[in-house]
């Protein structure tokens, strides 16, 4: 069924703002997407009504919100088909994920001279917690390239893996080129030569199917705030094989099983892993943006997203002067791009004038736009309440800022 805008738009109260006197046109979803009211009731609800501690209580509106927070984690296992809950793991979001593993799995299975192998074009949230462990550990990371087109390298792959390598960090989908890669093949290479695999899919999370299992992948991280839920709620998919080998990454309350002052032992998964009083009420809103992706129906997401990635395409194109990096034939709604010589913050100052919000800068890729000898791009990236009537306003305003700056 082809998704209707118009009426999508209806739930995201934020949509009908207006920004400097022009009705707000929001593309930077890839940065933060805005949220339904049906996840904006849920969190309203929840502190008016049941807000209680979990797992810490007998009371009713603590075993209330107890079990809410267990039915939004059983709701994520479905939305990525985890086999088991145990898996799944509550987070701050995808940064805290990788955190989680590149410490955890970094302590129990990385040491001195050891390997491990990221990609060019990586979000600085899977680099930077790798560059620490190796640090810490006396690592090297080894880095698989992508080609001029945003495409990775993968022929190279196999003269990158050797028996040092201890685990491959990999994004789904590129946050700046949009590229979707080919994870699944990645994975099976990784396995035959017995190398597990990270998953980060902050970017793939929102615009496709993702299957855990298919995948075959051991880690998968993601953020609530990109798929419509709140901030500082994310999720760690991880092997329970793996977990169950893994020490704790904080330690605290409800992480544990007994404490003496003489030994700590460990609560079972996936509480292991959740030191704290964890962020329940957004957890639960997850959940709550699960349900609502799930009955939009993922499949209508992808196949509107996909049009207007091709339609914005087709009109950015067509802007002498604009050039667009990033051009697999695989690719999600987003577009970074470059108006001639201009420079990006010009370029998206000005639009936001005309109420069109769009990412500029590095987007958190530093090494990505050095490949290109770049500082920084402009990025409009789109969700599925966005227009074909606003991306004719973005081409219409772009052309108007080379007319301005010829
Ligand atoms: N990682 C986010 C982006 O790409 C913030 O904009």
């Amino acid at each position: 069924m082809m998704i209707d805008a118009i009426e999508v738009r209806k739930n995201f109260p934020i949509l009908s703002t207006t920004v400097h006197g022009n009705p707000l046109i929001y593309l930077d979803n890839a940065a933060t997407t805005q949220k339904p009211e049906c996840v904006i009731q849920t969190i309203d609800e929840l502190y008016r009504t049941s807000n209680a501690n979990i797992h810490r209580g007998v009371h009713f509106l603590s075993e209330q919100c107890t079990q809410k927070y267990e039915t939004a984690r059983e709701t994520v296992r479905k939305f990525i088909n985890a086999e088991k809950t145990s898996e799944i793991i509550f987070t701050a979001g995808t940064t805290g994920s990788i955190n989680l593993v590149a410490t955890s799995f970094g302590e129990r299975f990385v040491s001195v001279g050891d390997e491990i192998i990221i990609s060019e074009m990586e979000h600085h949230s899977n680099i930077v917690p790798w560059q620490l462990l190796c640090e810490r550990k006396g690592a090297t990371l080894k880095i698989i390239p992508f080609d001029d087109k945003g495409i990775l390298r993968i022929d190279l792959l196999d003269s990158l893996i050797n028996e040092h390598t201890k685990i491959i960090a990999l994004t789904h989908v590129s946050n700046v080129l949009g590229t979707i890669n080919p994870v699944k093949e990645i994975i099976a290479k990784a396995h035959s030569r017995n190398i597990p695999v990270l998953i980060d899919g902050a970017q793939a999370t929102p615009h496709g199917d993702v299957d855990v299992q298919d995948l075959d992948c051991d880690f998968y991280a993601f953020s609530g705030h990109k798929i419509y839920a709140p901030t500082g709620i994310g999720v760690l998919y991880g092997k329970e094989k793996l977990l169950e080998q893994m020490p704790p990454y904080q330690g605290g309350g409800d992480m544990i099983s007994t404490v003496t002052f003489e030994k700590t032992t460990y609560a079972q998964l996936p509480l292991k892993f959740e030191a704290g009083t964890l962020n329940f009420i957004d957890a639960i809103a997850l959940g709550a943006a699960i349900e609502y992706v799930n009955a939009t129906g993922k499949q209508n997401i992808i196949e509107y997203e996909q049009k207007l990635l091709d339609y914005a395409t087709k009109k950015l194109s067509a802007i002498e002067g604009l050039k667009i990096f990033g051009e697999a034939d695989k690719k999600v709604a987003l577009i970074s791009f470059l108006l001639k010589d201009i420079h990006h913050l010009d370029t998206g100052m000005i639009l936001d004038k005309k109420g069109i919000a769009v990412r500029t800068g590095t987007l958190c890729t530093e090494p990505l736009l050095t490949h290109f000898g770049k500082t920084g791009f402009v990025r409009a990236s789109f969700a599925f309440y966005n227009t074909f009537d606003e991306i004719d306003t973005l081409a219409k305003n772009l052309e108007k800022i080379l007319l301005m700056f010829n």
